[in-house]
């Protein structure tokens, strides 16, 4: 049987620069499909030729085996191709109801709209995604980006008009959501796939991956890479396709010194959800923290900030050290990188200048107005750099950085106290491959100057790539602390699940 969907000889290029070069994907009828790669890569550029929104230099395509053409968005709609492109491409001054039937004909009465009608049909699609809390008659304008990622999930997933469609692509769709509304899109897609239809997706996210798709394909530098199920790759290796580099490349070399001198010592840390916390942090070690969701990780490291009480003995440097509060905890050189940046990481309206500097302007509130802007552009930018920030100036809103971006502005801003002791809560996560080899070397970096390094997170492959040691964490309590060297992944999970096969 011909794939539903091929895509052969893609190429592309922008005033001489060849974005696709040669590039192939095959979708089958009835699986979810990744298509992964670095930013840049022209994941993005692919998906536009098959929307008929930019025009190929060459391309060959089929649809279930017979030759096609799309020179336009109308073509490929009556192709039964549908899109979700990574641009919120909505109508803003146009209601959430008229955005969902953008591509249809309104109902009419007498000859006229029928806006209540249209409204109510606009509502039963909110409902099969499960969304009550969007009114159709609202501006799309007024919507967060999260509720307008999902209004043109629906207009593409839900509805009459796309009934009969067969091939769904959706370019990161994910970012802006939460994890219950993933989750309901996830529950779509599979629908989606039991009616036979192909789903293309694209994400940075490798667990989302190989949790919804059976089919992977990498793209790298305009070309694909690689095709394969998903049952026949493994995180690692789809992180060595993507960046085409090996994994301790990726994630730098371990150094071979032996630790001496203690920087943390956590003699006792009990808490609500914490109990039997006891470990050494050396100076330049990097510790990870593992464990199943809801294991304590995240806890534990905000514990260790201050943020939340706990009940403690600790010696930080041999000297007691009380988690009291963050902005203590930030004075005696720790700093905090937490999960969710952007809800308490980021302030995202504000510059990249004024973000790196918020915990520090105490420490530069001597002086006018003017030389404290000058100095903390100055600090920013030596900051940023040795994060490699891709941003246009110091005076860019963080809003309009990719996630990677963001999350390297955080970093800038953990880096400007030169901390002793950085927390990081899953450094890795939303955030596409190549800002991560960026974050990685830059916490090895750190490491090699002293800092001592805890990191909680749920990628194995990154924790057993970064970490000297792992602390396995289960219910709240600390029930193993490992050497990282020489552990496979399966060892680990297993001792994340306290399983007979890791004892
Ligand atoms: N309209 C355009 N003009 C010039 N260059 C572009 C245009 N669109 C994309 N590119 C370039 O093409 C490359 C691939 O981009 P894109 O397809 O968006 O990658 P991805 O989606 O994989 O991150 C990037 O280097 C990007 O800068
Ligand atoms: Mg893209």
């Amino acid at each position: 049987m011909p794939p539903l969907l091929s895509v052969q000889n893609a190429s592309k290029s922008y005033s001489g620069n060849k974005v696709l070069d040669n590039a192939w994907l095959e979708l089958a009828s009835g699986e979810a499909h990744a298509l992964m790669g670095e930013n840049g890569a022209g994941k993005s550029t692919l998906i536009k030729l098959l929307a008929g929104v930019v025009t190929p230099d060459i391309i060959d395509l089929k649809l279930n085996g017979t030759p096609i053409q799309i020179r336009s968005a109308q073509e490929a709609f009556v192709l039964g191709l549908r899109f979700i492109h990574q641009e919120l491409n909505v109508v803003p001054q146009l209601s959430v109801a008229e955005n969902l039937f953008l591509q249809s004909v309104y109902p009419k009465r007498f000859g006229l709209v029928d806006w209540r009608s249209l409204n109510k049909k606009a509502k039963t699609m909110l409902s099969g995604l499960g969304i009550e809390h969007i009114a159709p008659e609202k501006k799309m304008a007024r919507l967060s980006t999260g509720d307008k990622m999902l209004v043109k999930i629906a207009a593409a997933l839900l509805g009459e008009a796309n009934e009969t469609a067969s091939v769904f692509v959706l370019d990161e769709p994910t970012a802006a959501l939460s994890s219950e509304e993933t989750g309901r899109l996830f529950e779509l897609i599979g629908q989606l796939k039991t009616r036979g239809c192909a789903v293309l997706y694209v994400s940075h996210r490798l667990e989302e991956i190989f949790a919804l798709c059976e089919h992977v394909t990498v793209m790298r530098d305009g070309k694909t890479v690689a095709s394969k199920a998903i049952s026949e790759t493994k995180q690692s290796e789809l992180i060595e396709l993507m960046t085409g580099r090996s994994l301790q490349q990726v994630y730098g070399k371990r150094g071979e010194s032996v630790f001496q001198d203690v920087l943390l010592d956590i003699q006792r840390l009990e808490s609500q959800k914490l109990k039997g916390i006891k470990f050494k942090l050396f100076k330049g070690e990097i510790v990870g923290l593992a464990g199943l969701a809801g294991s304590g990780r995240s806890e534990l490291l905000r514990a260790i900030m201050g943020v939340d009480a706990s009940r403690h003995e600790i010696l930080l440097e041999g000297q007691p050290f009380l988690a009291s509060s963050p902005s203590s905890s930030w004075e005696q050189g720790l700093a905090f990188v937490p999960e969710e940046r952007r809800a308490e990481g980021l302030v995202l309206s504000h510059s990249v200048a004024n973000n790196v500097a918020l915990p520090h302007l105490n420490q530069m509130s001597h002086g006018g107005v003017v030389l404290k802007r000058r100095l903390q552009a100055k600090k920013a930018r030596a900051l940023t750099e040795q994060v490699r920030l891709k941003a246009r100036g110091m005076g860019q809103k963080v809003k309009e950085l990719s996630g990677g971006n963001q999350q390297k502005v955080v970093f800038a801003r953990a880096l400007a106290a030169s901390p002793r002791l950085l927390l990081l809560d899953e450094p890795g996560r939303g955030v596409d491959v190549g800002a991560k080899v960026d974050i990685y070397t830059f916490i090895r970096q750190l490491s090699q100057k002293g800092t001592g390094i805890i990191l909680a997170s749920s990628d194995l492959t990154e924790l057993l790539g970064l970490c000297d040691r792992i602390l396995i964490l289960h219910e709240g309590k600390q029930v193993a602390l490992v050497k990282a060297q020489g552990l496979s992944q399966a060892e680990l999970l297993g001792l994340c699940y306290q399983t007979k096969a890791a004892a």
